[in-house]
């Protein structure tokens, strides 16, 4: 990562952000049999944070998937490298992602969810990134929304550098 940044999202605006989310989903969720899945790796420290300000208990698993950006197809270019492990027919699911770009690999990961027949599928996400997006998918819960750049921090990488920086910053281009 050689490119300079900037702050765009503070660790205080992010925590207040993510307390406010668990929140309403304690709120919408509270005494019902969620299971939180998480996107791997981006969305790890966010979920981690989400599900110990959540107010009920939730069981929690992961999928990895391998996006290739610029293709034509709304669901083609996606892979899941890990899947699902826990049953989710019947249950209400909650996918927990890092940032939206292009919407591909979300809608893929919807269209695959639902195919275990959960009792509800709905979607957190971190970062709304408006700029490129091609396929709307349904966005339940937003942290922030982003018109475009590349982010880095909180989880979020640039081949694999700036992930575990505590804020949010945007590479300048250059
Ligand atoms: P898309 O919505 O199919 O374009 O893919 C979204 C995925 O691309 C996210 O899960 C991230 O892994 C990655 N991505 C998109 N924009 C960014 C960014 O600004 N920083 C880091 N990763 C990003
Ligand atoms: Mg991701």
């Amino acid at each position: 990562m050689q490119n300079r940044k900037r702050c765009l999202i503070s660790r205080e605006d992010i925590a207040r952000r993510v307390a406010e989310l668990a929140l309403e989903i304690s709120r919408d969720y509270a005494g019902r049999d969620l299971v939180l899945v998480g996107v791997l790796k981006g969305a790890f420290i966010f979920l981690a944070d989400l599900v110990r300000a959540l107010t009920f208990p939730v069981e929690l698993d992961f999928v990895r998937l391998r996006s290739y950006g610029g293709g034509t197809s709304p669901t083609g270019e996606v892979q899941i490298t890990k899947d699902v492990e826990l049953p989710l027919k019947d249950r209400h699911v909650l996918i927990v992602e890092d940032i939206v770009d292009i919407g591909f690999t979300l809608n893929f990961l919807r269209q695959h969810l639902a195919t275990h027949r959960p009792r509800s599928l709905k979607t957190c996400v971190l970062i709304d990134k408006k700029e490129r997006r091609e396929v709307e998918v349904p966005l339940d819960y937003v942290g922030f929304v982003v018109e475009k750049g590349f982010l880095v921090g909180y989880g979020l990488d640039c081949g694999e550098k700036g992930r575990t920086l505590p804020e949010i910053y945007v590479l300048d281009k250059d």
